[in-house]
């Protein structure tokens, strides 16, 4: 029988933990507060931005909210970060993304300060976490990381592979996955034989970007199988990169969409923005 790895129940469990560490830092006097920045008017970004509010609302972080018109400079948006990098009470900045064609997400993503940087996306941190030394975790792979570990999924010299590669989801994956002594496999789009390297994989994470684009002849019998994928499918539901009804009759554990991975990638954030208070407070 496959298991649903619950990233509700899961996500509740750490906003809860955090939740009791904001309260204890606000006894101490310190109130941690995130900042969200949003250009332009992108219906899934407006969706994952209330969604991060929400759960700033339930874990008693302040957050304050920059909504910035489509048609907002490059310098603009800099000059912002810049005032909130200077602001002793703002402890994390976020930029939702993508941003507009005008503006460059790099030069963006370098200008927040590092010790703010809850999203984890600036050189200074993913260079940090690959040597073993970073202060913030990468929020969707650490949010699979601590589903794994909920549900007791040893990972030591278990084979892993990743399919996707980016910056955000696929790559910082693949080093969390290391860290735990998993033999690990990055896959993409010009990968060769990637059924037969799925086939081996004793854990699949996907996160390509392609509704039912894993499917069960590239799953193992008792697989564990992690759905990053957030798409919409031909009638407009939501699903993620796994096709869910068939390979769940082979996978000994799998994520659901919606559900699984979605709400650990914002409770980490909330961890993350802690982590900053920290940080900043030298504790
Ligand atoms: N757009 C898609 N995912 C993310 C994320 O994790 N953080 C930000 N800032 N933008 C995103």
């Amino acid at each position: 029988m496959v298991t649903l790895m619950d990233g509700k129940a899961v996500s509740a469990a750490v906003k809860e933990s955090v939740r009791l560490e904001v309260e204890q830092l606000k006894k101490q006097g310190v109130e941690a507060c995130l900042a969200v920045i949003i250009v332009g008017s992108d219906p899934a970004s407006r969706v994952y931005v209330n969604n991060k509010k929400k759960a700033c609302e339930l874990t008693g972080i302040r957050s304050e909210e920059y909504a910035l018109p489509e048609e907002t400079t490059e310098q603009e948006l800099l000059t912002l970060i810049d005032r909130l990098n200077a602001d002793k009470k703002v402890n994390g900045i976020l930029c939702q993304l993508p941003l507009p064609k005008h503006i460059d997400e790099n030069t963006v993503i370098e200008r927040i300060d590092p010790k703010k940087d809850v999203d984890m996306f600036s050189c200074v941190n993913v260079g940090k976490m690959w040597v073993g030394d970073g202060v913030f975790l990468p929020c969707t792979p650490a949010g699979v990381m601590e589903l794994l570990s909920y549900y007791h999924i040893d990972l030591c010299g278990k084979n892993c592979v990743v399919v996707g590669r980016s910056n955000i989801v696929g790559k910082p994956m693949a080093c969390l996955l290391l860290e735990k002594n998993a033999t690990v496999t990055v896959c993409h789009s010009r990968t060769k034989n990637l059924a037969e390297i799925c086939r081996s994989a004793d854990v699949i994470v996907a996160a390509v970007g392609k509704a039912k684009f894993i499917t069960a002849d590239m799953v193992k019998d008792g697989a564990v199988v992690v759905d990053v994928g957030i798409n919409r499918n031909e009638n407009g539901k939501l699903c993620g990169d796994v096709d869910f009804e068939n390979v769940k009759e082979k996978a000994s554990y799998i994520t659901p969409v919606p559900g699984g991975c979605g709400p650990m990638t914002i409770a980490m954030l909330m961890k993350n923005t802690v982590s900053a208070v920290k940080l900043q407070n030298n504790q």
